[in-house]
């Protein structure tokens, strides 16, 4: 059995520390990547609830990622926060990676929200820039979903179809117009990782039609959408992965660009979640 058990402990702990101020249905559940924690700051009335307080999560050891859920008010909502996530190549396996996103649901959000850092393989693409997921290639060999299936959460075979929500797309694009921040749209492949890509793979994944390529997300919203959840995702494009000029994008760099691209995209996703 996929682990419904761990899930309903982890709900039932975090109801237990957030008491009253949980709502019976959070407007939107969202999920911060690398170097985007800086929408926490945008929020208020703020509670947070470390990982490790919470049996059965996966706590990480990646030092870009904060590890805690936030639960605040954001644009006039009251959204939860994954502030952090753990990742395949960590050694986790696919039960811990979806864990958050089956925690929040369990919550009762049926909005996701989505982060990550990404490589842009988009040549017209530039580092430091916001892309709206459309579809997603999943190439981690992995699924969450596998093994017996969990009735209560979605069906065995969940279509796969329209991934993320079209209506949540508009809107986004509508927002960045509105705040005037340029946001690209396009299909994110995610890997397993740790390594980053070689010349020869990222040719073959810009062939195969993918814009962006990260090492999370893929099978999280794989286990949103078996949950019935509608999902936005939004990538930040850390920096430019082109197979004619391979270069090495070091983790500080990932991070001080998502850092700085973090200001529109809490900007954008304040004006998405205000508009739900
Ligand atoms: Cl270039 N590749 C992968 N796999 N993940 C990334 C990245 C590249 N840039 C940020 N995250």
């Amino acid at each position: 059995m996929q682990n419904w058990k761990e899930v309903q402990l982890a709900v039932a702990a975090l109801r237990r520390r957030l008491g009253a101020a949980l709502p019976s249905r959070p407007d939107a559940a969202i999920i911060l990547g690398t170097g985007l924690s800086g929408l926490v700051e945008r929020m208020e009335d703020t509670r947070s609830v470390p990982y490790a307080d919470l049996p059965g999560f996966p706590v990480f050891t990646v030092a870009s990622h904060a590890g805690a859920f936030v639960l605040g008010r954001l644009g006039g909502r009251t959204v939860l926060v994954q502030q952090g996530r753990c990742h395949l190549y960590e050694g986790f396996g696919p039960d811990k990676v979806c864990m958050g996103v089956r925690v929040m649901a369990g919550l009762g959000a049926d909005t996701l929200i989505l982060t990550n850092a990404a490589g842009a393989l988009d040549p017209q693409f530039d580092a430091g820039g916001l892309m709206c997921i459309s579809d997603q290639i999943n190439f981690t060999g992995a699924s969450p979903l596998s093994g017996p299936n969990h009735e209560a959460w979605g069906e065995r075979f969940p279509d796969m179809s329209a991934i993320y929500d079209a209506g949540l797309r508009d809107l986004a694009c509508a927002c960045a117009l509105e705040l005037g921040i340029r946001l690209e749209r396009g299909v994110y492949i995610g890997v397993r990782g740790p390594q980053m890509e070689s010349p020869a793979e990222t040719r073959m994944f810009r062939r195969w039609g993918a814009d962006a390529v990260g090492m999370s997300s893929v099978l999280e919203v794989i286990a949103a959408r078996h949950l019935g959840m509608r999902v936005l995702g939004i990538s930040c494009l850390t920096n430019k992965n082109l197979p004619d000029c391979m270069r090495p994008a070091p983790l500080e760099e990932v991070i001080a660009v998502a850092g700085r691209a973090g200001k529109d995209l809490g900007r954008l996703v304040e004006a998405v979640v205000t508009k739900l």
